[in-house]
């Protein structure tokens, strides 16, 4: 008997050792059903060698057995409730957000306007301290506003210089995505008469495959003046007034021999090379200049279709990418990331 009453004492020591080293509640309920948790439990394995005893004997290891127990039960019980804290505490620290991340980034990362925007509105502002006025027309054009009025008609050859995407809509090749700003050329004339200083940006849309410097759609601004006595020399003092305001005062621009159907005559404008000063680089193919955008002198057959008196009235107008503005303001080497939406690119601006 005294051999089962250290059995007794045996087990439970264990037990409790065993309690206490769990390490989890998973852990600590495997030990809980060795101990105490049906009939192949060491408790009940003790119980059931009580059969062999005496009755007294029987009643005296019953009460161990039953005191053992009930230690054994209390200290499982208190151990799993600390053992659930400490997960649910753990649990707890793992899920925490840190906030305060969160709400430091908000003071610094905040939204912004597209750098085209932000290209654009400067332009904007600058033109407009030089007394212009801001206008702008639809995306969606006829034949007659991109082209028509502007002295190419149907057929004309130089059509081909923009590689149109046509809308579905009325008469085939009537209606188009415009592919130059130029038709709100047109659009401001109609609407009010001379003297006009107006710029006008905006989208446009050519057929052309995405590389480097070029995407179906981009941006450009338009300039129109028209009052009487206007000059080429107008033309050349305001092209070089823009250059210098936007890209600084080192930097300046000429004007070459070009062709536009809607100027006569007409020309290309170019800006020293902003990479290289003028000095000569990969950039600007060694020649110092970056053409920037096309202009001239209203040609008489524009203010015909719009009713102006080309006698008593002259004009012009220029037109050139606002991307290609910011590229070059930026050292962007791909008009791409204006449209890839990667926020490194973006936030840099
Ligand atoms: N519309 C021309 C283009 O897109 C540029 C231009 C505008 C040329 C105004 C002359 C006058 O290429």
């Amino acid at each position: 008997m005294t051999d089962l009453v250290d059995n007794v004492a045996a087990v439970e020591s264990d037990g409790l050792a065993r309690i206490d080293a769990a390490a989890s509640v998973a852990d600590l309920r495997a030990v809980e059903q060795e101990l105490v948790g049906g009939k192949r439990s060491a408790l009940a394995a003790l119980n059931q060698r009580l059969g062999q005893l005496a009755v007294e004997e029987r009643k005296e290891v019953g009460r161990a057995i039953n005191a053992a127990r009930t230690r054994v039960e209390a200290r499982i019980a208190e151990r799993a409730e600390h053992l659930a804290a400490g997960e649910r505490e753990a649990r707890i620290a793992a899920e925490r957000l840190d906030l305060t991340e969160v709400i430091g980034r908000r003071t610094t990362a905040r939204g912004r306007r597209h750098l085209v925007t932000q290209a654009r509105d400067e332009l904007e502002d600058l033109f407009v301290a030089m007394g212009y006025q801001v206008a702008e027309g639809p995306e969606v054009e006829t034949d007659w506003y991109n082209f028509e009025a502007l002295n190419m008609p149907p057929a004309h050859p130089a059509r081909s210089m923009w590689d149109t995407l046509y809308v579905r809509l009325g008469e085939a090749e009537s209606t188009l995505l415009r592919t130059h700003t130029s038709p709100v050329q047109i659009r401001v004339m109609q609407s009010q008469p001379p003297p006009i200083h107006v710029v006008m940006p905006g989208r446009c849309y050519r057929r052309d495959t995405p590389d480097a410097r070029h995407l179906p759609v981009f941006h450009q601004i338009e300039g129109l003046v028209v009052d009487r006595g206007i000059t080429f020399g107008d033309l050349a003092g305001t092209i070089e007034a823009f250059t210098s305001a936007y890209f600084g005062p080192d930097i300046h621009s000429r004007l070459r021999p070009s062709f536009f159907p809607f100027t006569e005559p007409s020309a290309e404008f170019e800006i020293s090379c902003i990479f290289c000063q003028g000095r000569g680089c990969r950039v600007c193919s060694q020649s110092g200049w970056i053409e920037l955008g096309g202009c001239g002198m209203v040609d008489p057959n524009v203010f015909a279709a719009v009713g102006i008196d080309p006698e008593e009235y002259s004009g012009f107008a220029f037109g050139f990418g606002i991307d290609r503005c910011a590229m070059m303001r930026h050292d962007i080497d791909d008009i791409r990331h204006f449209i890839a939406n990667d926020i490194r690119f973006l936030e840099q601006f």
